[in-house]
């Protein structure tokens, strides 16, 4: 571990010194631009990170052929833009960025071997039991190298060249059920090290000694299967934080270093100044995470990643930027804590001018939910009023006196008794519990107020004492994404967004008068410690209490935000504008039609390599603005039509549970 330290070290310091003499070179060949050469190197020293000054903004016509993007199932029509900054560097924007998650890389898979024994070992007993190259959907086993190998491949190949980030949101490595090689530590740090390197070598800009000048940014998110034992991880910074940072030093911006080595949380400018992408370690709110009681005591983690996530908004809503949220666990009342759930789907909605929306991998399933933050206000408010009573019972809820030990221990016995798997189990009943939870209320809210617009027609004249605010609004859109892991076909998701305007945003642009991030995280770093220590003002439940009270005392719970004032109009997310999405593409890989012409070809004599370049393929299953979604964008009133029509009608139903289980045909 010292040793990859030691060796970014040397990498960081012979990058100073090349660019030092680069810049001593051009000194001394044009005397006259001495002046400008040392205030670049200034730059440089003092801003690593791309939070650089952007001088200009110049759109030119898509390097692409058109038939090649269509073929991929992307807009065609599409300009780039290229962007200039006063550090010399510049940065194309296509307007597109690639989410993928949960590649579940499994080094013991074999080829040949049974599927029975996790493909991992053992003659398979008949062609349906058999290990294949490429794996089988729904049978319950992780990818093998070589899917993992060639879906990434297919992506350098494909789509390298025409996006300008990614999202890649965890589990990389197998799941723990083989009790014959149960998952060790190191194990899981070197799969995650080995794909962190793989993905780098993909994005980066092959022109530049700087390990973290990326032609493709990339924004990594902590899974569950990606600590050990899975599940199970505390605050840092402990060894585990630390050797996430390592792996992720040329990722994590290096001001937010402190930041990262408590929370595992961060965030990249994938646009400087202009568009961030959060990666949010979503462990720290997770229920099945045994280290997580709630978020509202002071010492959880739960309560101290939300700290971090609030004056992060706030300072990017200061800035005027735009934020995608994003991690491993989708934050619904299934994954989180309760009172993680609601805080979280507060900051989420009441931060909706910022926020253009939530990406989320874990579940394996294609799939959106709209969560209610006027819902989680209620929530909130209900156990503040149920701890008003605790408090004159004297009775202090939710201390936390487990013994840090003991939880462990019951952590790794939990892993042992339930070996879990990949296999999809009663999926359809959980895609029922979507429908009737959350498409169907939708519908009848969204069919209430058409019903109450139509009364207020009627009578004109009485006007109505509380207007109802833009229903929408109170929505917050998340987006699970399919898996490249075969529990169904492996799957990623393009999507494609706004940059009409950039320019524009360009004239107004003030971020030179902000202070620098190393400024703002240092405060942020004290700011926490403070929030978080003895001296800090009563507790969250204290102050939550005094606020149902009524009371003056200014005790505040900053894991709880305070409303989006009026006067700021929502974001890009809810009204079309800069950076709003606009399509998606989903693309599939078939494994069984892959498996059928690999061995077809094999049968005419060509090499196993050359079998697989033939056959293996991701293609487009579908797309947002095709039959019959045919969403117009992808606003929030956008996925709201949808799930109304998702409520009502069976046929659309149906077709959307196929995709949901990326076309693979499971009925279970
Ligand atoms: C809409 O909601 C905001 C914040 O929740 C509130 O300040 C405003 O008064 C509401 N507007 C109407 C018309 O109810
Ligand atoms: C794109 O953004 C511009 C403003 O920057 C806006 O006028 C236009 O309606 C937006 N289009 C979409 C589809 O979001
Ligand atoms: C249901 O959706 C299908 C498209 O999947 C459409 O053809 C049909 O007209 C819709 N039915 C109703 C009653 O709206």
């Amino acid at each position: 571990m010292s040793e990859k330290k030691v060796n970014i070290e040397t990498r960081r310091t012979s990058c100073r010194q090349w660019r030092f003499r680069t810049l001593l070179c051009i000194a001394l060949a044009f005397p006259l631009l001495m002046l400008v050469c040392v205030k670049k190197e200034h730059l440089l020293h003092t801003l690593r990170g791309p939070a650089v000054e952007r001088l200009s903004v110049e759109e030119v016509p898509s390097d692409q052929l058109a038939d090649h993007l269509e073929a991929l199932g992307l807009s065609s029509d599409s300009s780039i833009k290229i962007m200039r900054f006063s550090n010399g560097k510049s940065q194309k924007l296509h307007g597109r960025f690639l989410h993928i998650t949960d590649i579940h890389p499994d080094p013991l898979y074999r080829t040949g071997s049974s599927i029975e024994n996790v493909c991992h070992r053992g003659q398979p007993d008949g062609k349906e039991d058999e290990a294949t190259r490429f794996g089988t959907a729904m049978a319950g086993c992780d990818s093998s190298m070589d899917l993992m190998e060639y879906t990434l491949k297919w992506i350098e190949n494909n789509l390298r060249d025409k996006i300008d980030f990614v999202v890649w949101t965890g589990d990389n490595i197998r799941h723990d059920n083989d009790r014959n090689n149960p998952r060790t530590e190191a194990e899981i740090f070197d799969m995650n090290a080995k794909l962190t390197k793989r993905f780098e070598a993909m994005f980066r800009n092959p022109k530049s000694v700087d390990p973290r000048d990326f032609d493709v940014s990339i924004v990594p998110s902590v899974g569950n299967n990606d600590v050990f034992p899975h599940n199970l991880f505390s605050l840092g910074p402990t060894l585990q934080t630390r050797e996430f940072y390592n792996m992720w030093a040329n990722l994590v911006p290096e001001d937010q270093q402190r930041a990262f080595a408590r929370d595992t949380s961060f965030f990249v400018e994938v646009i400087p100044g202009k568009l961030a992408v959060l990666s949010i370690n979503t462990l720290y709110l997770y229920k099945a995470n045994p280290l997580v009681d709630n978020c509202n005591s002071k010492k959880q983690p739960g309560f101290q990643l939300l700290l971090w996530l609030g004056y992060v908004l706030e300072e990017l809503r200061t800035r005027g930027m735009k934020v995608w949220l994003t991690g491993h666990v989708p934050p619904l009342p299934k994954n989180f804590d309760q009172s993680c759930y609601d805080k979280y789907t507060l900051w989420t909605n009441e931060y909706r001018d910022v926020i253009i929306g939530g990406l989320y991998g874990h579940m394996n399933m294609d799939h959106f939910v709209p969560v209610d933050g006027k819902k989680s206000w209620k929530s909130v408010e209900q156990s503040a009023a149920a701890l008003e009573k605790d408090l004159d019972d004297d009775a202090y809820p939710y201390e936390d006196d487990q013994d840090d030990d003991e939880v462990l221990q019951s952590a790794v016995e939990a892993s042992d008794a339930r070996l879990m798997g990949a296999k999809p189990v009663n999926k359809n009943a959980y895609m029922d519990s979507v429908r009737e939870g959350y498409y169907k209320k939708v519908a009848s809210r969204m069919g209430k107020i058409k019903a109450d617009k139509k009364k207020d027609k009627k009578k004109k004249k009485k006007k109505k004492k509380h207007p109802k605010n833009n229903s929408v609004e109170r929505y917050s859109i998340v987006n699970v994404a399919g898996s490249v892991i075969p529990t169904f076909n492996p799957a990623f998701r393009v999507w494609e967004y706004n940059t009409t305007g950039l320019e524009g945003s360009m004239a107004q642009d003030c971020s030179s008068s902000f202070k620098p991030w190393d400024a703002f995280f240092r405060q942020l770093d004290s700011q926490i410690e403070f929030d978080v220590s003895s001296e800090a003002k009563g507790d969250a439940w204290g102050s939550l209490s005094s606020i149902m009270r009524g009371s003056k005392e200014k005790k505040v719970d900053k894991t709880i935000p305070k409303r989006m004032p009026s006067n700021l109009k929502p974001g890009p997310g809810y009204a079309a504008q800069l950076f709003s999405p606009t399509r998606f593409v989903q693309y599939y890989a078939d494994l069984e039609t892959i498996e059928k012409d690999y061995k077809k070809a094999l049968k005419l004599g060509a090499s196993e390599d050359e079998a697989a370049a033939a056959a293996f393929k991701y293609q487009v299953e579908y797309c947002s603005d095709s039959e019959p979604y045919s969403m117009k964008s992808l606003l929030a009133q956008d996925y709201i039509d949808l799930a109304v029509k998702l409520a009502h009608n069976d046929t659309m139903w149906e077709k959307y549970t196929e995709r949901a289980f990326c076309s693979t045909g499971y009925d279970g």
